[in-house]
């Protein structure tokens, strides 16, 4: 394990950074090409180690994917071309990869063993196979199912009308991907709108999904064809920077080909309700919206952060916890239980992390108090093999008086595996 020593930055960040693939999208884009009939192409796809786990299963399942520097491409026979996997499907760290993938593994014909890494054995997969088993699915587990490793027997599976007990895009996910294959047509309610990935992708492959209200509406027995998938830049990625470039004094940082799907960009409506100096310039796009945005150093207010805003901005609390602590007045984040259970519990890695930095916070039942505006120290911290407590650290790192030491960087690449070349290119 590596340990990075991070210093103080006395004269801003300037310049341009290109944000790497949505990693939500490049999942979806894989798994969908993987079900469809013909060839997709894959442009700004993202390497990182969450979505090459993605592809590795899927070469299990006997799908043919090529992968170059520019393109990824993947060839499709349908749902029928995937096959019986000889060994086991290792989803590593990533959980989109593990329930999305239960949701396409349930209805197929054949037996096949899900695994993860030592945090995806501690996340919760009974909110994915309590509703799977009610379409039929056969799907065994520890504690019954509720942790990795699960064992999945697929066959054929009935639609349900299921509401969502907490808004989660993987559990819709998982159960659209159940439904396209099942009989009859499953409907789906969220209790709050989440990402809307899965759905738009349908359309893009040539199915059918409708929304009335909170309700979505998947016919069964859907089959896809190939196409050509531009991956937009991630607004979770580009979310380090923006928050960097508004904290880190004399700064001003472009971000180009950011994704800004309407149900992603929480981060860009807490930004602008702080106070940040911030432009947004969006581009004609078909399917997922994207844009350029200008972020300048900023004086930024404390403000409430919860209700229908957690779902677009929940990979983005601990980077706005950070930016909290740089805001005049209190800030508190509520409604985010969610946190608890992402790669590791984000409530205590963010409070307990920042706090060993010298910031004023405080962890709550259902998220975090931050009072601000206060100035960090330094120190020892550790990223716990989570990816984005190890980019929010190192971008607290930019404005501590002191040293940082970053305990296990290296996780960085489960989601921006460029992101300290960027952030050296950045740095004057
Ligand atoms: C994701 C959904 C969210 C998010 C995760 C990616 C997806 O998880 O935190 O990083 O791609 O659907 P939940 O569905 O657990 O909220």
């Amino acid at each position: 394990m590596q340990t990075l020593k991070l210093l103080f930055n006395q004269n801003g960040l300037r310049g341009s950074v290109t944000i790497p693939g949505d990693k939500s999208i490049s999942h979806r884009s894989i798994m969908f090409g993987a079900i469809a009939k013909g060839k997709t192409t894959i442009s700004n796809f993202l390497t990182g180690a969450d979505c090459l786990s993605t592809i590795s299963c899927f070469r299990k399942l006997g799908v043919e994917i090529e992968q170059t520097e520019e393109m990824i491409t993947v060839h499709g026979q349908g749902w029928e071309g995937l096959v019986e996997p000889k060994e086991v499907l290792d989803a590593g760290n990533s959980g989109t990869t593990t329930r999305l993938m239960l949701g396409i593994l349930a209805g197929l014909p054949f037996h096949s063993v899900l695994v993860g890494d030592e945090s995806i054995g501690k996340r919760p997969m009974g909110r994915v196979v309590e509703p799977l088993r009610r379409m039929g699915a056969s799907i065994r587990g520890r504690e019954q199912g509720q942790y990795t490793p699960l064992a999945i027997d697929g066959t054929g599976l009935t639609s349900i009308h299921y509401e969502l007990p907490v808004a989660s895009a993987q559990v819709k996910s998982a159960i659209i991907f159940a439904g396209l294959q099942a009989q009859g047509t499953t409907i789906v309610k969220e209790p709050q709108q989440t990402r809307d990935h899965t759905e738009k992708m349908i359309l893009q492959f040539g199915g059918s999904v409708v929304k009335i209200e909170d309700e979505i509406l998947i016919k069964g027995k859907q089959t896809f064809n190939g196409t050509h998938v531009h991956v937009p830049g991630d607004i979770s990625s580009a979310a380090f920077f923006l928050v960097a470039g508004a904290i880190v004094p004399k700064s001003e940082i472009i971000l180009t080909n950011v994704g800004l799907n309407p149900t992603r960009t929480g981060i860009i409506e807490v930004l602008k309700q702080m106070g940040a100096n911030i432009e947004i310039e969006t581009m004609e796009s078909i399917g997922e919206e994207t844009g350029n945005i200008v972020i300048r150093t900023s004086e930024l207010t404390g403000i409430e952060i919860g209700g229908d805003l957690i779902p677009k901005l929940i990979d983005e609390i601990p980077i706005i916890a950070l930016m909290a602590t740089q805001a005049e007045g209190v800030t508190i984040i509520k409604d985010a239980e969610e946190l608890k259970v992402k790669e590791t519990n984000r409530i205590d890695t963010v409070v307990g992390e920042l706090r060993k930095l010298g910031a004023k916070i405080e962890a709550t039942e259902d998220g975090m108090i931050i009072h601000g505006k206060s100035s960090l120290t330094g120190g020892n911290v550790s990223s716990f093999g989570d990816h984005r407590i190890g980019m929010m650290l190192s971008i607290a790192a930019l404005i501590c008086r002191e040293e940082v030491e970053l305990e296990d960087p290296e996780c960085i690449a489960i989601s921006y595996p460029t992101f300290f070349e960027h952030l050296k290119q950045l740095i004057q």
